[in-house]
């Protein structure tokens, strides 16, 4: 293998040991516009040959598609490839702001199934549950779960924008190897109570939207007037009119950071989330999403970018001015419950 390929970290206390950046594949089948499957298939190769290793899909990603499209490549590399997906969510196609939790036992029973057979594996690495059903004791949840490694179903244990004191409880249960919720720039919540509840406990943090869904790296502005008719970012509050142009205006210190690097935006941004870890000490390794094999090449050398305390500190203001949620119902978020 080349140099270029990037260092590797342990998911948790016992986790797999993934490429210190990871690949989000949602975008392939699902949420932002239309996809070229060539393209996409060219990223997911390009990413592995750069040392990239966790990529990270949904059964709610495009009703099952996204497993589906991804199948064939883990086929062939099923031993290099760490794969994570996810259950508990269903988003109707007519209704893309409508939610369907579930998660109750005979519904993960279920969802495990067709995902293993939409996946065309044996068993799943890294299992999360996407969003938390409040109805359903956490603990009866990661109880089903924990079961499924027993099974030889699921390898790894995972939580998607859950609180510190569900991580807690999941945690007594069954040893929880990541919590993936956003974080970037624009979006700090969870560094309140579940980026310290994870450090505390050995879980890693897998951030999620990065690169603030495409904002931050300055490509669109709003997202009603620029996106297409069934891009999902047209429905959330940050990209919509008045709040896109403010938070636009946000990126000024971003783009002086990137331009003293000789970088773009989304490096910057993807450095400043590597830099956060290292200051709250815990593992972290972000999943990025792209469908092109250059831009996957571009997130990829961010993990080389060191950005002084100087830089830090001309960046650290901006998720406090941030206008406008980062849902339009923030109580399926970590957030919202808190
Ligand atoms: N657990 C959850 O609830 C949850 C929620 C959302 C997402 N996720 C996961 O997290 C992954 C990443 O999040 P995300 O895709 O929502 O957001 P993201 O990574 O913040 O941004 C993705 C967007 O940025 C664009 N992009 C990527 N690299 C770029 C670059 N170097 N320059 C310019 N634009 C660039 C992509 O366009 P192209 O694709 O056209 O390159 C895409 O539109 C998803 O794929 C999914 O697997 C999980």
């Amino acid at each position: 293998m080349t140099d270029s390929r990037i260092p590797t970290v342990r998911l948790g206390e016992g986790g797999p040991e993934v490429g210190v950046q990871g690949l989000g594949c949602m975008g392939m089948s699902f949420a932002y516009g239309p996809s070229d499957a060539g393209e996409s298939r060219a990223t997911l190769e390009r990413a592995l040959e750069l040392g990239v290793t966790l990529y990270d899909t949904a059964d709610a990603y495009g009703q099952g598609e996204n497993e589906r499209f991804l199948a064939p490549f883990f086929r062939a590399h099923r031993d290099e490839v760490v794969i994570a997906t996810k259950f508990a969510l269903a988003i109707p196609p007519d209704e893309p702001t409508k939610r369907i939790i579930r998660n109750d036992p005979p519904y993960i029973r279920q969802a495990v199934e067709a995902s293993l057979e939409r996946l065309d594996v044996d068993v799943i690495d890294l299992y999360y549950m996407h969003r938390r059903d409040v109805n359903v004791p956490i603990e009866e949840t990661v109880g089903t779960m924990a079961d499924l490694v027993r099974e030889g179903k699921v390898k790894h244990l995972g939580l998607s924008e859950v609180t510190a004191d569900e991580l807690r409880a999941a945690q007594a249960v069954h040893p929880i190897a990541a919590v993936q919720s956003e974080w970037s720039l624009f979006s700090r919540d969870i560094e309140a109570h579940v980026v310290p509840a994870a450090a505390d406990l050995g879980v890693a943090l897998v951030p999620y939207s990065p690169l603030g869904r495409g904002f931050l790296t300055g490509s669109f502005v709003d997202a009603e007037k620029e996106l297409s008719g069934d891009d999902f970012r047209r429905n959330m509050p940050r990209f919509q009119g008045e709040n896109a142009a403010a938070n636009a205006a946000l990126l000024e210190p971003v783009r002086a950071v990137a331009s003293a690097h000789g970088a773009s935006l989304a490096q910057i941004a993807l450095a400043w989330v590597q830099q956060r870890a290292s200051v709250h000490g815990l593992p972290v390794v972000q999943i990025p999403g792209t469908r092109k094999p250059s831009r996957v090449e571009e997130n990829v050398a961010a993990t080389r970018i060191v950005l002084t305390g100087e830089e830090l500190s001309s960046l650290e203001p901006i998720a406090g001015r941030v206008a406008g949620t980062r849902y339009p119902d923030m109580s399926f978020a970590s957030a919202g419950r808190e």
